[in-house]
């Protein structure tokens, strides 16, 4: 592995991470990330194969990009996921491979997913109440998710993380609960700042306001947004600071302790005395970590990006159907490398319109 280059950014940033959005398919419909229906998805031939992507990646890992982590839309829909994850494992410049995902087929996938090579997960959950589950994500049920991550426990996925999005009068009063869940399992649970990233630049013809009540009165104003997904005023009025998630939890759990993990990344990360499990606090918006981001992202169909939350990205896709050799592609890695942008201005007000984030991978 020290024989491989390594990437630095403009700015000296070491850029080692490639996140991989190896699908723009999902089977859920978070109200944050997509509409009900309409979303356009993207034809089958304009995706990468397995084989592109593990080219690719193979070409990234040479170029020091030593963790890959595979997100989508939901990568566990695709059926040569685990062939993916053995490919990608063999590869002597790759030290981690991951996966983020909704949990939903975990039950089945856990185990070969395990096989292939997979180091570590991330699973998307937002309530551990059943009745909220559906409003927010659209499709399938709490009890799914939950036996898909005690299926990865039992596997022995470790460590294993669960992502958050806290939205103000919809799930924020929970933060106390998902705390508690860290006293008895090795769960490491991070609350992740909503993202006001609408893929349209139309606002909802539902634009209601108030998102400001708990409960039941909430979740009816989340069904009410007739099927389309939130806008980007919407998300900007539920955000719900790390700072207020975590005195909430601090009130139910007396103050947290500060806490380290192997794979810390960007998040703030704590513990409840003598707990099993982590609470950790990615806060893009208000903390934002631009200053240590080492990622670079690959879309499904095949263009890299140097940030998540500014538009610009290179298509390798066109080049390599074309027949560009490895260095070749290398030099557009390097390329993209030295535009990355200094940070997001998201804080400013920023619109991010060229894909959502079901497209980009979160
Ligand atoms: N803001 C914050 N997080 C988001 N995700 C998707 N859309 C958003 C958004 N607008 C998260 C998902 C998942 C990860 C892939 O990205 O909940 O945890
Ligand atoms: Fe699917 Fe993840 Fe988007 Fe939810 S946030 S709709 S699980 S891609």
């Amino acid at each position: 592995m020290g024989d491989y280059e390594q990437l630095r950014d403009p700015y000296g940033r070491i850029i080692d991470y490639l996140r991989v959005s190896i699908t723009d398919r999902c089977n859920f419909r978070c109200v944050y990330c997509m509409p009900e229906s309409g979303f356009p998805v993207t034809p089958k031939e304009e995706s990468l194969t397995n084989e592109e992507l593990v080219r690719l990646i193979g070409i990234a890992s040479t170029l020091g990009m030593s963790k890959i982590r595979l997100t989508g839309g939901e990568p566990l829909l695709r059926k040569d996921l685990p062939e993916m994850i053995r490919e990608v494992s063999k590869m002597p410049g790759v030290r981690e491979i991951s996966c983020t995902t909704n949990g939903f087929m975990l039950t089945q996938l856990a185990a070969p997913l395990r096989e292939a090579g997979l180091t570590r997960l991330n699973v998307s959950l937002d309530t551990l109440k059943p009745e909220r589950f559906e409003p927010i994500a659209r499709r399938g049920s709490l009890q799914e998710v939950l036996d898909g991550i005690q299926a990865a426990f039992d596997e022995g996925i470790l460590p294993l993380k669960i992502n958050c999005v806290a939205m103000k009068g919809i799930n924020d009063d929970e933060a106390a609960d998902f705390a508690s869940w860290t006293l008895t399992k090795p769960v490491h649970v991070r609350f992740i700042e909503l993202m006001p990233m609408r893929w349209s630049l139309d606002e909802t013809p539902s634009d209601f306001d108030a998102f400001a009540a708990h409960g039941e009165k909430g979740l009816l104003q989340l069904r009410q947004a007739r099927g389309d997904m939130l806008s980007d005023s919407q998300m900007r009025r539920m955000f719900v600071s790390a700072e207020t998630l975590q005195e909430s939890i601090e009130k139910v759990h007396g103050p947290l302790e500060p806490a380290e993990i192997a794979t810390n990344g960007p998040a703030r990360t704590f513990r409840i005395p003598g707990a099993k499990g982590t609470i950790g606090f990615i806060s893009q918006i208000t903390n934002d970590f631009c200053s240590k981001c080492n990622r670079l992202r690959l879309t499904h169909d095949g263009f890299l990006r140097p940030c998540l939350m500014s538009d610009g990205e290179l298509d390798l896709r066109t080049p390599i159907r074309l027949g560009a050799s490895d260095n070749e592609i290398r030099d557009l890695f390097r390329h993209v490398v030295a535009h990355k942008p200094e940070r997001h201005y998201l804080a400013e007000g920023q619109k991010v319109v060229g894909r959502g984030m079901s497209q980009i991978g979160g």
